[in-house]
């Protein structure tokens, strides 16, 4: 794993826009793996802005998002269809048909599933993977142990909601063998309530408990952290 630390969140954006800007650059028709929650936002901001002054172009760039929640509808503020719209999807020039987000509607769970990585083989894998992580150490949705989710995940994540019981129990989520999968991880952190979390995916042991800490037998894994994520390495 590379770590790189950044000063502060700002830093943090900035360096991410530019990985992500330089990998289009290298790559026009780079398969993207997308993440949601709060890290990616400024990175994506910045992201909007490198396009805007004419350095990117996104025609050709084919996306995968990590998850969605089960059971929200696209048009649900909420949702992570809505989220990528509204940080990144809407202000760029990417082709629509090239924007995969699980269909949190899926009336077949399974076939969603399959047909979600059958369509990322089809596009020729990812190329560069973008992953947030929790508190407990989830990459995606793939939680600690469990098939739910984590109720530190749904308690962390009821600040976007208005009451606890509205988040929903359940997500569509990119497995672990994928995300392994992809050629590059860019894993992003900010923040002292993530410092201990980022040590023991670092430095401690392999284990399902942690699922980040599988990231450890990644060949291309860059850890990008701001200075309060690092502060227990
Ligand atoms: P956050 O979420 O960026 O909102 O902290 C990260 C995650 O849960 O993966």
């Amino acid at each position: 794993m590379r770590i790189i630390i950044a000063k502060d969140y700002d830093e943090l954006s900035k360096k991410t826009a530019n990985l992500l800007a330089s990998q289009i650059t290298l790559k026009p028709n780079s398969v993207l793996g997308l993440a949601t929650g709060s890290t990616p936002v400024g990175a994506y901001n910045d992201l909007v802005r490198i396009y805007k002054e004419g350095d990117i172009n996104f025609t050709e760039v084919v996306t995968f998002n990590l998850d969605e929640y089960y059971g929200l509808d696209k048009e649900n503020p909420q949702s992570y269809y809505y989220f990528m719209m509204e940080n990144l999807f809407k202000h760029v020039n990417i082709n629509k048909h090239n924007i995969h987000i699980p269909n949190g509607r899926a009336k077949d769970i399974e076939l969603e599933c399959i047909e979600y990585e059958n369509k990322i083989k089809q596009a020729g894998g990812i190329d560069l993977q973008l992953l947030g992580i929790g508190r407990n150490g989830h990459i995606g949705f793939n939680e600690p142990d469990v098939k739910f989710l984590d109720e530190d995940t749904i308690e962390a994540n009821s600040r976007f909601f208005t009451a606890l019981d509205e988040v929903p129990r359940k997500a569509i989520s990119m497995g672990i063998k994928t995300i392994m999968h992809s050629r590059k991880i860019i894993l992003l952190a900010s923040g002292e309530e993530k410092a201990e979390t980022i040590n023991s995916m670092i430095n401690g042991k392999i284990t399902p408990e942690l699922p980040a800490s599988v990231l450890q037998l990644h060949p291309d894994v860059v850890v990008l952290l701001d200075e309060k994520a690092a502060c227990k390495l």
